[in-house]
Parts: C-alpha cells; sequence; structure tokens
C-alpha cells in the first residue's frame, strides 16, 4: 500500500509517497506566494494551497498503481488563522504563525486576563503567532469579517475540509491555537468566551493518527484516485515532524530548521514551565510535548543569501568558512528578522549585527548568520536544561540540516550529539506515517517510527570547539537584553 504525506510548509507545499514498508517512492513539491503586506504582518491564500496540493497529488501519484493509495495526512504549518463563511468562502487571507500584527491583543491577553489564567485553561501564554490574538484582532479591526465567521480553522485541517468535507483538526495543532486545553485535550470555553468564539466555529479534535473521512467523490474524480483513501487528522509541521525523525515517547530531542527553528522535546506526561518560556502541546503520539520556537531560522540563511548577497551557491559560501575560522568569530548576528517568540516573546525585536570592524569579511558576516540562529536554538535549549530536562543528543531535520557546516556549528554550539536518519524529509515523513497507522499498517505511532526511521550517521562535538562557542554564547546572551529597548523605537 501507499501513503502520502503532506507538509503544508511556508514556502511551499512538499508531497511525498510511502510504501508501507517506509520507502519513499517520490517527492513532489509546488510552491505558492507569501505576501508580507505591512511590515511584521504575513499572510497566505488558502486556495493557493489547495491549488498547489492538488497539482502536487496528481503529479505524486501519476506513475503508481491509484488503487494502492490507502492514506493521506499532514504535517502543517502551525498556528494560522484560516476563516471561512456560511457557505464555505475563505473570508480573507491566512494570518500565519510568524505574523507580528497582534502585539495589542496578546498584550491585552497576557497582561488584562493574565498569563497565570491563560496557563491555568491552555498549559500557554500569549504569542502574537497564535490563532486566538488573531482572532481577537479581527474582532477588533475587521469586525464586518469576525461577524461572518463560521468556521475557524488551522492551514492543513484547510485542506482536510478541502479533500473530505470534515470539519476536524488534532490535538497537537489545535495546542497552538491558545484556545485549547492541552493537558484535557478540549477546547477551553475560558478561551472561547475571551475570544468571542462558539463551540459550531471550531472544528471536532482527532488524535493525529485518527481517520477523519475519506475523499469527496468530485475531489477523488478531479484527482484520479478512489474515493475510498483514509485522510488522518495529521499534526502541526512539529509534532509531524517529530514523528517523522522518531522523536515520539519519553525525553527524545528533534531540531527543525526550517523558516521556523524549532527544538522539540518529547514527553510521556503533561508539564509546563512555570514562566511558559516553552510551549507546552499535545503531541501527534497521543502523548505531550515541550517546545521552543524561533521566527526566523533557515529563513535567515535564505535572506543572507538570496536578498544580500543575491546568489544562491549556498555551498560555495559556506565553503569561504573555513574550520579554524569556528568559534573564533568577532561578529554576532541577533536572527530576528521576523522578531521573536522563544524565549524572549518579542514582536518588535530585529536583525542586528554587531561586533564588525574593517577587516571582518564577508565571510565572518555570514558565519555569524548561522551562529547567531544555533544561539538563538541554545537560548530555548537552556530554558528546557533549567527544568531539569537532560538531553544528550537531538535528531535533526529540515532544509538547513542539509549543510554539513551548520550541523557541525549547532552540535558544538549546543555541546550534543547530532543523530542523522536516512530521511530528512521530517513532516512530510511524518504525515506519511500517521496515514499508515491510522489504515493499520502500524499498530501505534511509536510502533511504527521505531520500525522505519533509522538513524545513520552523527555529528559530534569537538570538546575545544565545544568551549570556544561556550565562551561566545555567553556574549550573545548579553546582546538581546543590552538592545531590547531601542527595537519598539526604530521599528
Ligand atoms: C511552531 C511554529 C512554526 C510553524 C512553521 O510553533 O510556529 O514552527 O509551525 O511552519
Amino acid at each position: 500500500m501507499y501513503y502520502v504525506g503532506i507538509d503544508l510548509g511556508t514556502s511551499a507545499v512538499k508531497l511525498l509517497l510511502m510504501e508501507g514498508t517506509g520507502k519513499i517512492t517520490n517527492i513532489v513539491s509546488k510552491e505558492y506566494p507569501l505576501y508580507f503586506p505591512n511590515p511584521g504582518w504575513s499572510e497566505q491564500k488558502p486556495e493557493d494551497w489547495w491549488n498547489a496540493v492538488k497539482e502536487g497529488l496528481k503529479e505524486l501519484t501519476k506513475d503508481c498503481d491509484k488503487s494502492q493509495v490507502a492514506g493521506i495526512s499532514f504535517g502543517g504549518q502551525m498556528h494560522g488563522l484560516v476563516i471561512l463563511d456560511a457557505n464555505d468562502n475563505v473570508i480573507r487571507p491566512a494570518i500565519l504563525w510568524n505574523d507580528g500584527r497582534t502585539q495589542e491583543e496578546t498584550d491585552y491577553l497576557n497582561q488584562e486576563i493574565g498569563k497565570e489564567n491563560l496557563s491555568k485553561y491552555t498549559a500557554n501564554i500569549a504569542f502574537t503567532g497564535f490563532t486566538a490574538p488573531k482572532i481577537l484582532w479581527v474582532k477588533n479591526k475587521e469586525p464586518e469579517n469576525f461577524a461572518r465567521i463560521s468556521k475557524i480553522m488551522l492551514p492543513k485541517d484547510y485542506i482536510a475540509y478541502m479533500l473530505t468535507g470534515s470539519f476536524c483538526t488534532d490535538v497537537s495543532d489545535a495546542s497552538g491555537m491558545l484556545l485549547f486545553d492541552v493537558e484535557h485535550k478540549c477546547w477551553s470555553q475560558e478561551m472561547m468566551d475571551i475570544c468571542g468564539v462558539q463551540a459550531s466555529q471550531l472544528a471536532k479534535i482527532y488524535e493525529s493518527y485518527e481517520v477523519v473521512g475519506t475523499l469527496k467523490p468530485e475531489v477523488a474524480a478531479e484527482l484520479g484516485l478512489p474515493e475510498q483513501i483514509k485522510v488522518a487528522a495529521g499534526a502541526g509541521d512539529n509534532a509531524a515532524a517529530a514523528v517523522g525523525t522518531g522523536t515520539v515517547g519519553d525525553g527524545m530531542c528533534n531540531i527543525s530548521l526550517g523558516t521556523s527553528g524549532t527544538i522539540f522535546i518529547s514527553s510521556k506526561n503533561f508539564g509546563v514551565d512555570k514562566n511558559n518560556a516553552l510551549h507546552s502541546f499535545a503531541h501527534a503520539d497521543g502523548k505531550y510535548h515541550l517546545m521552543g520556537c524561533m521566527l526566523s531560522a533557515a529563513s535567515c540563511n535564505k535572506w543572507w543569501m538570496e536578498e544580500i548577497l543575491q546568489t544562491t551557491k549556498f555551498a560555495q559560501e559556506q565553503a569561504l568558512i573555513t574550520d579554524e575560522q569556528l568559534g573564533n568569530n568577532h561578529v554576532y548576528f541577533l536572527p530576528y528578522l521576523m522578531g521573536e517568540r522563544s524565549p524572549h516573546n518579542d514582536a518588535n525585536a530585529r536583525g542586528t549585527f554587531i561586533g564588525m570592524t574593517m577587516d571582518t569579511t564577508r565571510a565572518d558576516l555570514y558565519q555569524a548568520v548561522l551562529e547567531g540562529v544555533a544561539f538563538a536554538i541554545r537560548d530555548s535549549f537552556e530554558v528546557a536544561k533549567s527544568l531539569g530536562i537532560h538531553i544528550e543528543a537531538s535528531k535533526i531535520c529540515g532544509g538547513g540540516a542539509k549543510s554539513p557546516l551548520w550541523k557541525k556549528i549547532f552540535a558544538n554550539v549546543l555541546n550534543i550529539r547530532l543523530d542523522l536518519i536516512e530521511s530528512e524529509e521530517g513532516p512530510g515523513y511524518g504525515g506519511a506515517i500517521l496515514a499508515a497507522v491510522a489504515c493499520g499498517e502500524y499498530a501505534t505511532v511509536e510502533d511504527a517510527a521505531a520500525k522505519l526511521v533509522k538513524v545513520i550517521d552523527s555529528v559530534t562535538p569537538d570538546q575545544a570547539l565545544a568551549a570556544r562557542y561556550e565562551e561566545r554564547y555567553r556574549k550573545f546572551a548579553q546582546i538581546y537584553p543590552t538592545v531590547k529597548e531601542l527595537f519598539p523605537k526604530i521599528s
């Protein structure tokens, strides 16, 4: 049998076809535009996602025996607000996870409703990218749109709805809405009241590996696929990536270097840190996880190369960064090009270079960009350590993980071993695994991950280099607190 994993990302949707044995037989990617209509705003059109998914599915399955396609599932960009009216029309473009327009609503939630109450209702506090502040923003700034809302959805759930007609979500993605009681896995009545939302506007909740429906006959006909294909709820992209890298069960870690950068720690038990610096979310394996999320990770690399240096020769540019230079750079970079989520929760934060002299080279600046992203992940790693969580090794996935240099920097900045797995297709592979579990090919997500995910290599820290990075991280950690008061004045 075949299983399809759909990774609905921010720059593109990536679709992957997996055999029941875990072998990937085809991968297709379709890009769509990302709109920044105002500074700090970030939007996409759900219709673009849907067209890209349909085109992608046709291309993905064109040479396989379509009668053997058994299941489809997802890893989707999290937190995005998709709103539909009573006729299922999309009311306005989706407001994405990295959109910073809701500072006022976020402050209202954290300060007036209070972090303690939010944490009691949902296990989390408000961040500008979360869904509830966006709902309040639409209510305050676009009341005519708010009045038309019939359904509130997350990005991948819009695709599930278009495929099956089932108005559904899963526990991991719902966790990032700030409307969901993570511990008890149900919608929070308090948060619905605070946001002016009715239960009928919210989706039915499933575990990530549960079937939500089968293809609508007209969709099956358009795609040339059998109607009986099962669609499973799927997961937020980080939980799906965790499944795809075998980060399930207790105390496992995964670092994802996509547009965003995340550090994801799986846990059998529900838990919240006292400052809510890490997100406390449900996991796609039926349990829980803690996560730190930085808003610009591989996107800093892309920005530096494509916008600033105007080149796409990543390997050539990285080759200028020699081994001797690692740990010795005098330039630092704060990677806050879209503001920052974990752990600073500061939508006004901005990208910053500091420490240049007349002998600073192009390679030094690029190195600072790559190191700045690793230092920013280390900030969340430090929070996890302060909770008594001991991490010796982590998996790593996402576009940024393709760079041997960046992996070396990460292993030494964090001073942990990085385990590299056979398939780097984190969320897409995780989505396909969730579909396989939903169709009964594997008994549980843990069982599937144990059988399918293989570690093929490791990057081990070098103790002398890790010590140099330790010193540099201590300096990096002082920069944001020193300049943060400036950001609201200059942004
Ligand atoms: C996680 C988050 C991002 C997006 C990226 O909280 O906001 O990782 O899911 O797609």
